[in-house]
């Protein structure tokens, strides 16, 4: 692979993408090795693995990682590697492993922090220089990770912005999501609905601030729930969930532009400053009651009346507070990505939150969905269109400013300015070198 030109892939300012961004498996490659080492990518949350011994496995990017609770309470994640031959250690995608892992080649074992625990007929290694070598030295472990109220998240690199400075501001999201629940906690309900993509992980992000899409891709499925909502509507038939639920993603070119966009430094930005197509859900009987309780009427109604849309962290995850549901976009290859869309319950909330936040995720984010699949369609045919070779470039130029990025920046609700400092600043991680 000879060395890849990123300033020759990213306009500046993020105003124009070169196609092989999306279609280049060297260029994905590349990403592995920078933007998802150099970068805090969220692994998976604390509830997962709730007693000692419980573990998860999952992806940073392409590695295979174990978050697992060690017997000390802490969350270790953990390379899902013997350090004997390279076995995978554990196959399972969540399940408990005890005091130790196994491995079922040799039997060779780890405590729960990956350091070595035994070597069965242990005899043969003296004055090999075996003690020095790196399978003595047990499971190789993710040194920078970090549990933020329950959310983990690791850099794979030694290299890289600590925790607090990658994120800046954009950890709000997270605080509002968590702060719904009158005791400020979440624990993740079921499995992720999770399925395939055949697209780049990229244009997931993308849409998720693409607040130009929704009315025309979307005129399929929300557009005939509307129609049909207002064809059978009268005064005396109370919204259904799902009509309140849907009915909001034909919201107008202007309504989407007076909700804003945030960005922050480092790749993140969310929609819905001003309000978003999650503000006018019904109210939920005895929950106004319990967060004045919990915080005081000032503090419940400032965190009840935050209702963003959607908040991208760099570089592969979105959280949309308002219906307590989170997706990781996990590359697989150029034109390869699983979504995962979890979701959570507000503990201490009323049950009728998480019958919400499952209807949502149902209707909008499943295999199964009427929403989803409307944007699905859409990463797939332009993953087919930009083979066409008469033109290279993505376009992301609307409300562009020179200055627009950089620190905490507010945006019309339809700019693409979040896309743009997604790109600029993965062209940056792009060009970093990890040495460790
Ligand atoms: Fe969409």
């Amino acid at each position: 692979m000879g060395k890849i030109d990123i300033d020759g892939l990213v306009r500046p300012g993020g105003r124009e993408i070169h196609r092989d961004v999306f279609t280049d498996q060297d260029i994905f490659q590349q990403e592995m090795k920078t933007v998802f080492r150099r970068t805090w990518v969220y692994v998976g949350h604390d509830s997962q693995v709730q007693n000692k011994g419980d573990f998860y496995t999952t992806t940073i990017g392409n590695q295979p990682v174990i978050m697992v609770r060690h017997t000390d309470d802490q969350i270790q994640v953990l390379l899902n590697r013997c350090p004997h031959k390279g076995v995978k250690l554990v196959e399972d995608t969540n399940g408990s492993t005890g005091k130790f892992f196994r491995c079922p080649y040799h039997a060779w074992s780890f405590k729960t922090d990956g350091s070595p625990l035994g070597i069965p007929f242990n005899k043969g290694y003296e004055e090999t220089g075996f003690d020095t070598s790196c399978a003595k030295k047990g499971m190789c472990k993710v040194s920078n990770v970090q549990n933020y109220r329950g959310f983990i998240f690791a850099r794979l690199s030694d290299e890289g912005e600590s925790f607090e400075d990658f994120f800046t501001g954009s950890l709000s999201s997270i605080d509002n999501m968590i702060d719904r629940s009158p005791e400020g906690r979440l624990e993740v309900v079921g499995k992720p609905l999770r399925y395939m993509h055949k697209c780049n992980w990229k244009m997931l992000v993308d849409n998720q601030t693409d607040t130009c899409h929704p009315m025309i891709a979307h005129e399929s499925s929300a557009g005939t729930i509307k129609r049909v909502w207002k064809s059978v509507q009268d005064e005396t038939l109370s919204k259904p969930m799902v009509v309140e639920l849907v009915l909001p993603f034909m919201s107008s070119y202007d309504d989407f532009e007076k909700m804003g966009i945030r960005t922050w430094d480092n790749g993140h930005g969310h929609t819905g400053v001003s309000g978003s197509i999650h503000s006018d859900y019904s109210d939920i009987d005895g929950y106004y009651g319990q967060m004045v309780d919990a915080y005081g009427k000032d503090r419940a109604e400032s965190i009840m009346g935050e209702t963003r849309h959607n908040t991208c962290y760099f570089p592969n995850m979105m959280v949309k507070g308002a219906t307590q549901t989170l997706r990781l976009f996990i590359p697989i290859a150029a034109n390869k990505t699983i979504v995962e869309s979890w979701i959570f319950r507000l503990v201490g909330a009323p049950d009728t939150f998480l019958k919400r936040t499952a209807m949502y995720n149902r209707i909008i984010n499943a295999p199964t969905s009427i929403v989803g699949h409307d944007d699905l369609e859409m990463y797939e045919r332009a993953q087919e269109g930009l083979s066409v070779d008469a033109n290279p470039w993505v376009n992301l130029q609307r409300h562009y400013r020179e200055d627009e990025l950089g620190g905490e920046q507010l945006h019309p609700g339809t700019s693409e300015a979040q896309m743009r400092n997604h790109y600029v600043n993965w062209a940056r991680y792009m060009s970093t070198e990890d040495n460790s």
